[in-house]
């Protein structure tokens, strides 16, 4: 009989039998009668055990030239190993070998530098490690989406080739759009959801987002992807609700389904059990007097610095809401504050343990002429907002909406150094390679 195709991480219900897995050699060890073969296949890792009087010599002597990234069909019987991480070990009785690699594998188990890592994020992206994270990444894009859709959210899909600026006149992509002058790779999608907002009610969208920041820190992206919900008569208050309640959500799901994967990188997941409701408020106000006490610098109405986040998240064990900043800081959409109009109805949500800002929202000015004043003095270029201000023009409605920043989520909850390793192929100022 053929023994079946099984992947890894389904092998549970063939305990005792004999299947075929494909995949490759991931590490190998040997003495003259027994090769330990550490063997993956995308879904997951397990080691197969190939004894010399199991096999035929031939096969035996295939398995001792095999190379480290070899691509192997291997057949063999299914044992439980409590041991093992994925709890099976396979005895091995046959194998072919696809390809063996025309050199050897240039990521050794000796510590490579960030920079070599990165040349190589094509090959890097097979590590045990980057495999854990992007599939806590998959899991945060997939409960963002049903948490969503659950709660009646319909996703409308927002252009990346834009005339409209989205949030500010620094940091974009520009480029010639042929005749028509101007135009810019996206820096949010939130300005056409304003208009979906007004057809449906409450829509998200989620791609790929651009800001051609200079900005060399562990928190920066110039290509970075975000999930902008945006809800009609909705206030500034149920939209932080909103945010509370998905950020609550999506740690919850990571700890349900991933905790193979936060415990092969070492995550202290008693930090992420405290993610529940509720999240503690503060104002800008508060946030700068708690800043100046702790020694900050920071003069009142300045936007805060990635060491004055650090600094203030380490003062709570849960995300932080600031609310209210001062216009000046922030984008031109957002809704003046109604007793102060020094102020914006927006809020920032900053992430525990130095991770910074993971969301930024707001209610939106609603008001036709205070809008155009707020694109006035930004000196943005009026003429293309005209399809954004007929949102104010026929049935305006208060609304807010905010952005969570995926990579920015994704390093927090799998407690990562740095940004870069959140996202398949980072982009930053220094690479577009590979
Ligand atoms: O605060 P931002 O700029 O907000 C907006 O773009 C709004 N239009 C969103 C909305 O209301 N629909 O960005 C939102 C989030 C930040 O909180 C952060 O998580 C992430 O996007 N972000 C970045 N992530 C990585 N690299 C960068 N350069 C980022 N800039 C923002
Ligand atoms: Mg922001």
């Amino acid at each position: 009989m053929e023994a079946p195709w099984i992947r890894i991480v389904d092998l549970a219900p063939h305990e005792g039998q004999e299947v075929t897995l494909k995949g490759w050699i991931y590490n190998k060890r040997s003495s003259g009668k027994i090769h330990f073969l550490q063997i993956r296949d995308g879904s997951g890792f397990i080691q197969g055990v190939m004894e010399r009087t199991a096999v035929p010599e031939e096969t035996f002597q295939a398995a001792k030239g095999l190379w480290i990234e070899a691509s192997v069909e291997v057949r063999g019987t299914v044992r439980r190993d409590e041991r093992a991480p994925s709890g099976f070990e396979l005895s091995v009785s046959d194998l072919v070998v696809v390809s063996n690699p025309v050199e050897e594998y240039p990521i050794t188990k000796k510590e490579h530098g960030i920079d070599f890592l990165l040349d190589n994020r094509h090959l890097w992206l097979r590590s045990h490690r980057q495999q854990a994270i992007l599939k806590i990444r998959d899991r945060v894009i997939l409960s963002c989406r049903t948490y969503l859709h659950d709660r009646g959210f319909l996703l409308v899909d927002s252009p990346i080739l834009t005339g409209s600026i989205g949030e500010g006149a620094d940091g974009l992509f520009e480029l010639d759009y042929f005749d028509q002058g101007k135009a810019y790779l996206a820096q949010t999608g939130q300005l056409y959801l304003e208009a979906a907002a007004a057809a449906y009610g409450r829509v998200y969208c989620f791609g790929p987002t651009f800001r051609a920041e200079k900005s060399k820190t562990r928190r920066h992206l110039t290509e970075f992807w975000m999930i902008e919900p945006e809800a009609a008569f909705f206030d500034h208050k149920d939209n932080m609700a909103l945010q509370e309640d998905l950020v609550c959500h999506v740690v919850a799901q990571v700890l349900e389904h991933c905790r193979p994967e936060l415990a092969f990188l070492e995550r202290d997941t008693s930090l992420l059990e405290r993610i529940v409701p509720p999240f503690p408020h503060i104002t800008y106000d508060e946030a700068v007097g708690i800043l100046q006490k702790l020694g900050s610098d920071i003069p009142y109405g300045d936007d805060f610095g990635g060491d004055d986040e650090t600094l203030l998240t380490q003062q709570f064990e849960k995300p932080v809401f600031v609310e209210c900043y001062p216009k000046g800081v922030k984008a031109f959409y957002m809704k003046q504050h109604p007793e102060r109009e020094d102020l914006v109805l927006c809020d920032d949500l900053l992430a525990p343990e130095g991770y910074g800002e993971i969301i930024g929202g707001s209610q939106r000015e609603d008001d036709l002429d205070r809008l155009l004043g707020r694109i006035r003095e930004q000196k943005l270029p009026e003429e293309s907002y005209s399809w954004y201000l007929d949102q104010r023009r026929f049935g305006s409605f208060p609304h807010s909406g905010f952005g969570m920043g995926i990579e920015r989520l994704v390093a927090w909850i799998c407690g990562l150094q740095h940004i870069r390793e959140a996202i398949p192929w980072p982009r930053t100022i220094y690479r577009i390679h590979p």
